[in-house]
């Protein structure tokens, strides 16, 4: 498996004017939130989801502002719900570091989403396409966390009892909400990613689609992994990560061979790998 920094080189420079983009998107003109925006910075996580709109704008055309706007939106969409989780969850650790909550309050941590949200929209209230596409799978990710019962809580669907004639769960059925869970509250967001980057730059309707189904395949097996690393879910995680690894894999067999499709490849296995 190869690290995330070789995986992404075809887009290093489009990654670097993604990161002052969003740090100047993050200023705040007043104190105390613009030092949380500036911890938020210094406490980075791997940027997947620029990187997916980056590469989903790279694969069908040329980075531009809009897809920098909606790379920077997902961006402070996901850093976001991670300082809101945190407040829900009272976790004291984020990414290595004391979470926000721990170091500035809860307080701080709730409106420092708020705000992150907030200016997130802005970025995109010229663009109604991509900030309808994005909005939407925003909405959803709140739905999939309180369909799963509580932030942070791990699925307890096997909790409820619906056993079938013989006594036993419906393993199907469980898998299919567990699925319907993760997508809302995870791939949904990465699908998005994806779709938002290929519109940026004005990819066709059946480019869209193909990329869109890439990252939602992507996204499910991302929080499987995810699962499997918190030993949340572990037997069905277990049992559907293969599932999924190629259903992403199959996704990207339509695309032609180029940069973009093979990093898009290495980030799968990354993906699916990954022990952090
Ligand atoms: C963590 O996402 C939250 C989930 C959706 C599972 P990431 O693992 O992408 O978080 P960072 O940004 O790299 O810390
Ligand atoms: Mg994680």
């Amino acid at each position: 498996m190869k690290n995330l920094t070789d995986i992404i080189a075809p887009i290093a420079t489009e990654m670097a004017r993604f990161e002052a983009f969003f740090a100047q998107t993050l200023k705040a003109d007043t104190e105390p939130m613009d030092s949380i925006m500036r911890y938020a910075l210094e406490t980075k996580g791997k940027r997947l989801r620029p990187i997916l709109v980056l590469l989903g704008a790279k694969m069908f055309g040329t980075v531009n502002e809009l897809t920098l706007r909606a790379a920077t939106f997902a961006e402070m969409v996901h850093t976001a719900t991670l300082i809101h989780d945190d407040v829900v969850d009272d976790d004291d650790r984020r990414r290595g570091h004391a979470s926000v909550k721990a170091r500035f309050g809860n307080l701080s941590a709730v409106l420092a989403g708020d705000y992150l949200l907030a200016k997130a929209m802005l970025l995109l209230a010229n663009d109604t396409a991509i900030l309808n596409e994005m909005l939407r799978t925003t909405a959803a990710m709140s739905e999939g966390e309180l369909m799963q019962g509580a932030v942070g809580l791990s699925y307890h669907g096997s909790r409820n009892d619906n056993p079938n004639e013989s006594g036993c769960h419906d393993v199907t059925a469980l898998q299919t909400h567990y699925l319907d869970i993760i997508t809302r509250k995870t791939a949904m967001l990465m699908r998005s990613c994806c779709a938002a980057g290929a519109l940026s730059v004005g990819a066709t309707q059946e480019q869209i689609q193909q990329i869109s189904d890439f990252g939602l395949n992507f996204g499910i097996l991302f929080q499987l992994r995810d699962d499997l690393l918190d030993s949340e879910n572990t037997e069905m995680a277990q049992a559907l990560l293969p599932v999924y690894y190629d259903k992403a894999w199959h996704t990207l067999e339509g695309f032609p061979p180029s940069e973009i499709t093979f990093a898009l490849r290495d980030l799968t296995v990354f993906c699916a790998e990954r022990e952090s």
